[in-house]
């Protein structure tokens, strides 16, 4: 058996994978979400490990199996979120501050105005932005009295969620990354795959608290007997988005997956090539074995899920988000009704915090289901935006798209998407991509499974081909980016 560790923003889960990556079991519990001012979030680091360990032996006893008979752990982690413990007693000295906190947007405001932007972009493939570690690393150390002081003597460790995980495990005899976790923190240099040095001086990090960076697939210590009754190899770690394309077995240059949550994230394999965008997205690391680093393009949609849960509790035309298809039977099409839910600004492809949403296109005939199916279409529009400026920023097209998340489930959204794009979209039979991802991969380091077996265990469930002509696909399109430009800037009305 593989045990997968996927600690995710909202919850710790834990499943036991069979031979045939089959799951055998699961644990899972919620986490609580913090947030001590506005545009602050943070977890507990004590409540992540006691959950993530509580979850695991869950899923064990759940299995009826002895942990004698797990091979090997894979560990696949919410990305970003950053801590700083204690090296000596192993206590955190702050909370974690999570990927979503925009505490320190000040900060890199200012890393922009020292003129860092093109060396951390040309660096790390990121944007300067309050997303990733670095600056949250650098807050707790500046805001926690005494921290830094205690940092440079050494007294002190950081990392992100997967670095505190393994620390744990291992009962403090590893301190690792790996590499898709490190391309996260804006501190590592992608092609000379390290930490680089003028950056953690720009920055103000010093190197003695960050962890070793490892590839993906690889060795990360042993998990101590003491927490599940035997001495458990770490085999693989990686964000848990990287583990999502795994876990789909996008494993070839041109391959994308996207995952419809809140938002989507949507990453393109582009093969052992470091792409760097000139359409804002990031370029990041997919997986690193062995020698050999894969890299990927990722972009999201900040409003993806969010927009039906809006369609619900905003206007109330649907009772539930699974309702949506339903409503939108009620209608052919939606005649020529677009949404564009830029509730927050829109992001890659335009890059303008200033947009607003809109609807366009309104009759005296317009309905409930006019405006359901044009919102289920905007998922699918803007979803081809950021795959779109992929395929000009990695010159390759894309060679079908796998998909995951809960608006997976809703068949119209998915033919439209396939029509949209003018490629096939795989919904696959395994809905836990991301811990089968992490499974996969530490299956693969342990020489358990082969890359070829790797295809044959998320099989499609169902491949949505595209049916719509060519000139409606260009005519549909052209109407979104023309409703897109529209929508830009509008706050600063
Ligand atoms: O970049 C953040 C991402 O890794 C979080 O994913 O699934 O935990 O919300 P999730």
């Amino acid at each position: 058996m593989i045990l997968s560790l996927d600690q995710g923003t909202t919850s710790s889960r834990a499943i036991l994978f069979d031979e045939e990556a089959r799951m055998i079991s699961q644990g899972q519990y919620e986490i609580k979400q913090s947030f001590p001012r506005p545009g602050w979030v943070e977890h507990d680091p004590e409540q992540i490990w006691e959950t993530q360990l509580a979850a695991a032996r869950d899923a064990i006893s759940a299995s009826g199996f002895a942990a004698t008979n797990i091979s090997a752990i894979g560990i696949t982690n919410q990305r970003e979120t950053a801590l700083v413990w204690d090296k000596v007693t192993g206590k955190p000295i702050y909370p974690a501050i999570v990927w979503q906190d925009r505490r320190t947007a000040e900060h890199c405001e200012e890393l922009k105005a020292r003129g860092l932007e093109e060396e951390i972009a040309s660096k790390t493939g990121l944007v300067v932005d309050a997303y990733f570690s670095a600056t949250k690393l650098s807050w707790i150390l500046d805001h926690v009295e005494g921290a830094r002081e205690r940092a440079q003597k050494g007294e002190l460790l950081a990392g992100t969620i997967d670095s505190w995980l393994i620390w744990k495990l291992t009962e403090g005899a590893v301190h690792a990354t790996d590499v898709t976790n490190a391309s996260r923190t804006m501190l590592f240099n992608l092609h000379e795959r390290i930490w680089d040095d003028k950056l953690m001086d720009e920055l103000r990090i010093p190197r003695s608290i960050l962890p070793e960076v490892r590839m993906s697939g690889g060795d990360f210590g042993v998990a101590a007997a003491h927490w599940f009754g035997a001495e458990i190899p770490i085999r693989a770690v990686l964000g848990d988005q990287q583990a999502a394309l795994f876990g789909h077995t996008c494993l070839e240059a041109g391959s994308a997956k996207n995952t419809y949550g809140t938002g989507c994230f949507i990453l393109m394999n582009t093969g052992t090539e470091a792409v760097v965008s000139s359409h804002g997205l990031l370029t990041t690391v997919a997986w690193g074995m062995g020698d050999e680093m894969y890299y990927a393009l990722e972009g999201s949609v900040f409003v993806a899920g969010a927009a039906v849960q809006w369609l619900q509790e905003g206007l109330g035309l649907i009772e539930e988000p699974a309702s949506s298809e339903d409503k939108a039977k009620e209608v052919e099409d939606s005649e020529g009704v677009v949404v564009v839910p830029a509730f927050t600004g829109l992001g890659a492809p335009y890059w303008d915090m200033y947009a607003r949403g809109a609807i366009f296109g309104l009759t005296r005939g317009t309905t409930a289901g006019h405006l359901v199916r044009a919102t289920l279409e905007s998922l699918a529009f803007q979803s081809k935006d950021v795959i779109g400026a992929m395929e000009k920023d990695a010159g390759m097209p894309l060679t079908g798209l796998r998909v995951d998340g809960g608006a997976v489930s809703n068949d119209l959204l998915m033919q439209f998407q396939s029509d949209i794009l003018g490629s096939e979209v795989t919904r696959t039979a395994y809905a836990e991509t991301t811990a089968l991802g992490a499974a996969l991969l530490a299956g693969l380091t342990s020489g358990i499974w082969t890359r070829d077996q790797l295809e044959s265990f998320n099989k499609a469930e169902r491949v949505f081909k595209p049916m719509m002509g060519q000139e409606e696909r260009e005519r549909r399109y052209h109407a979104w980016q023309d409703a897109v430009s529209r929508t830009m800037g509008w706050e600063k009305h």
